[in-house]
């Protein structure tokens, strides 16, 4: 199933990136102004099912445009063909595809591609966090004030006034620095690879966050909610982080008066 994912991930890559700047057609999607749709988003996760049904036809998939189909099976494909769909649409080359399987609940496979850099990150639960084959772990930073950051911002800020700009603010005087790239899969990939020390963001689906969440966790890091309970890749939010600088980012999160938890 991960060589699967490897294909069908670098074959929808290789499909973005030959696609860049020929977008004919862009959508809103439910209604919300800056949530963006085209038709490379579409054909990419066309390609990537094709893939996955010629090999696991029983196979249930949960993809961001197509949604979900098949049941009565143990084995779910999360897919997201194209994460840091502004980005691709302004030309900016930091967007990725992720393909995660779920088996009897559980993430057990997961690859987030890059096709800019020709990344291809990959794990299998159990089996450690790779980089184009080569081992991950994540950083080694003890201290907020060393640790580079990450985060995203919801679709829907200006109509749902989700406290993440407030977290923005505290982290920017907390921590050492912190970043916004645009593809939460990368950003979690990133964390994985020790190039980010941690990331947060609230308002996330599954596909965003189903292989990169296995990628932290085999490269040894810590993921929870905001709250530092146990996450689900079905609820919005998500900490990740090296582990070591994780109960410093929990205190950030939940110092704020201005928290309005969801
Ligand atoms: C988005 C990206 C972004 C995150 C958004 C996601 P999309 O995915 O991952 O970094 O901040 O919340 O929706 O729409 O480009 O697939
Ligand atoms: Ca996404
Ligand atoms: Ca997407």
């Amino acid at each position: 199933m991960l060589n699967t994912a490897m294909e069908a991930a670098r074959t929808a890559g290789q499909f973005l990136r030959e696609n860049v700047g020929r977008v004919r057609s862009i959508e809103v999607k439910q209604g919300q102004e800056r949530n963006l749709v085209s038709e490379i988003d579409k054909g990419s996760e066309r390609k990537i099912i094709q893939m996955i049904k010629t090999r696991y036809p029983d196979h249930a998939i949960l993809a961001e445009e197509s949604g979900k189909s098949g049941a009565g099976t143990d084995c779910t494909w999360i897919i997201d063909p194209l994460d840091g769909t502004t980005n691709f649409l302004h030309g900016l080359p930091i967007f990725s595809v992720s393909i995660a399987v779920e088996q009897k609940g559980e993430i057990v496979a997961g690859v987030v591609y890059d096709p800019n850099r020709d990344e291809m990150f990959t794990a299998e639960r159990g089996s450690g966090a790779f980089l184009n084959g080569q081992r991950l772990a994540v950083s080694q930073a003890i201290a907020l004030i060393d640790g580079l950051l990450v985060t995203g911002f919801p679709y829907d800020l200006s109509t749902n006034p989700w406290p993440t700009i407030d977290y923005f603010t505290d982290f920017l005087i907390e921590a050492g620095a912190v970043r916004r790239l645009g593809s939460a899969a990368l950003d979690l990939a990133y964390v994985a690879a020790g190039r980010f020390d941690g990331y947060w963001e609230v308002s996330l689906a599954p596909w965003d966050m189903a292989a990169g969440i296995l990628l932290v966790q085999e490269a040894g890091g810590r993921l929870s909610n905001l709250t530092g309970e146990p996450q689900s890749i079905y609820e919005k939010s998500v900490l990740a982080s090296n582990g070591r600088i994780h109960d410093a980012m929990l205190a950030v999160l939940n110092a704020s008066p201005r928290n309005i938890r969801r």
